[in-house]
């Protein structure tokens, strides 16, 4: 795997053809294309094959589904047949697909959103133990770990711990990526490309400091430049 590889953009736009030009821009820069919610709702299924078509070598259909487990297997074989090479599910729900063949998709359990930090846990009706956000990342990474998920997504604060938990060959999928100087936007628990990948995650996840950048291709080079810099910081296995 090169660095690009490891850098994916998030397509979080309303329009395939918005999406189409980003993945043209910037398909020489990216290792894979996210496609989430909103453009997957707002363009409809057949918005994956317009994205592949347009250039993206690899594609993760970021839907995080959540609900009980006949709609979220139905669900599962329906994204699995467009032909995605990542889906996620919420990592508390992996288990429901413990069993399934998902063909050539693997499955990211999503542990605790970036977008959540201790205040919102609390609100949410955790209990104390689990406020820490690294404390319930980890509680649900096993989770991924045991239904036999390829990996996990969570914000490169809790990267190393989770490395550490899941081994050396599973995917560590970390958004909430902002430059040393960037706006945090929504996000509650960032870092800097650099030292996500020197925590251990095995990729990033970029949306907003490259397709609001005055030069997006500069700002993709750019993350691509700190995941090389902070791959070079990992320890040999
Ligand atoms: O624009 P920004 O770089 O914040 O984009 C973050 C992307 O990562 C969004 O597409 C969002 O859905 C996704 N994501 C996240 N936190 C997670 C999982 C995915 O922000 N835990």
């Amino acid at each position: 795997m090169t660095p690009r590889d490891r850098l994916i953009f998030a397509l979080d736009v309303a329009t395939a053809d918005e999406a189409e030009n980003l993945v043209r821009l910037l398909a020489p820069e990216v290792g894979v294309f996210k496609v989430g919610l909103e453009l997957f709702v707002s363009a409809g299924p057949e918005v994956v094959s317009r994205v592949r078509r347009a250039g993206a070598k690899a594609i993760f259909l970021d839907l995080k589904l959540h609900d009980i487990p006949t709609t979220m297997r139905a669900a599962a074989r329906s994204a699995v047949g467009l032909g995605v090479e990542l889906i996620t599910c919420h990592a508390d729900q992996a288990g429901i697909f413990a069993d399934m063949d998902l063909g050539g998709a693997k499955l990211l359990g999503v542990t605790v959103l970036t977008s959540l930090g201790g205040e919102e846990l609390e609100a949410m009706g955790y209990p104390p133990e689990l406020q820490d956000p690294q404390a319930l990342v980890l509680r649900r990474a096993a989770l991924a770990l045991a239904a036999g998920c390829a990996g996990v997504v969570c914000s490169g604060r809790e990267a190393a711990a989770v490395r550490g938990l899941l081994g050396p060959e599973a995917l560590v999928v970390c958004p909430g990526i902002r430059p040393a100087s960037g706006e945090a936007h929504d996000q509650k628990r960032v870092m800097t490309p650099e030292r996500a990948m020197a925590a251990g995650a095995s990729h990033i996840v970029v949306g907003r400091p490259i397709r609001t950048a005055p030069d997006p291709v500069a700002a993709a080079q750019a993350m691509v430049q700190g995941i090389a810099a902070g791959l070079a910081q990992v320890p040999p296995a």
